[in-house]
């Protein structure tokens, strides 16, 4: 089992990257399923739109996963009940629209648990996400209701995304970091089967500030009063993110490999 994962698209050149790649990589690599973060993926670099969420489909992304800016365009409140293959966090306050969390068929009809959950550190505020994570460890299990599980822990700090890394060692079949939009080095199978990088990084223009145009960014930074509100840097987006070959029998990752493709980072 083959499965793609893609961390934070950002704006227009995100898209371009996941839009150009996407379908070399599914085929030269035999991908079964494919997840990205969607969160910043409208031109602006702000939430996601219908339409937008449409296209990652089409290119064969099988569920989008979010973090904090999923509500940035107001029309995501409409589809998302809709759209079972949007997620947004699943610790966010009981009767938020939409789900966080949803069991799918991959292309070779295995079943595949998604789970979305967001950091409570440095971030806005949700419930106890350690809390919601016990819940859902005994609500997803694997070789009981999933054949593979996958995490997507949107969160600002490497101590939070670490240890909820080794909370779900063992019980899911990838968990990887999203949100600071850097890739980090530590991509690896955890002690107990479960692959893991702390944060998968950005689909996007790394010669920006996390995806943002950098000389406007700095002007903020310098409290210069020609800077205007962010927007997105718009040159070649680098594609990253993992892929995660898993055991069929144990749901676990038997190897996992880092891609970074285009753009500014050399892989
Ligand atoms: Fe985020």
């Amino acid at each position: 089992m083959k499965i793609l994962i893609l961390g934070d698209v950002m704006g227009r050149s995100g898209r371009l990257a996941v839009k150009k790649n996407l379908n070399k990589i599914i085929k030269e690599n035999n991908i079964d399923f494919t997840v990205l973060n969607g969160e910043n993926s409208a031109d602006d670099g702000k939430g996601i739109t219908n339409l937008i969420a449409e296209e990652f489909f089409q290119e064969g992304v099988d569920v989008i996963t979010s973090g904090n800016h999923i509500w940035d365009k107001k029309e995501t409140v409409e589809f998302i009940d809709k759209e079972q293959r949007l997620l947004r966090p699943e610790n966010f306050a009981q009767g938020t629209p939409g789900n966080g969390h949803g069991i799918y068929l991959s292309k070779n009809d295995k079943k595949i648990g998604v789970i979305n959950l967001m950091g409570n550190v440095f971030m806005k505020k949700t419930d106890d996400v350690f809390e919601i994570a016990k819940k859902m460890k005994n609500k997803i299990v694997l070789r009981k209701n999933v054949d593979f599980l996958i995490i997507d822990f949107h969160g600002e700090i490497t101590s939070e995304k670490m240890a909820i890394g080794h909370f779900f060692d063992g019980v899911s079949t990838a968990i990887v970091g999203t949100h600071t939009h850097v890739p980090t080095a530590d991509t690896r199978i955890l002690e107990n089967g479960t692959a893991y990088q702390t944060d998968i990084g950005m689909c996007g223009d790394y010669n920006s500030v996390i995806g943002m145009n950098k000389d406007n960014s700095l002007k903020k930074f310098l409290k210069d009063k020609n800077a205007t509100n962010h927007f997105p840097a718009e040159g070649e987006g680098t594609l990253s993110g993992i892929i995660v070959d898993a055991n069929d029998e144990t749901g676990l990752a038997k190897k996992v490999t880092r891609i970074l493709l285009g753009g500014n980072l050399i892989n």
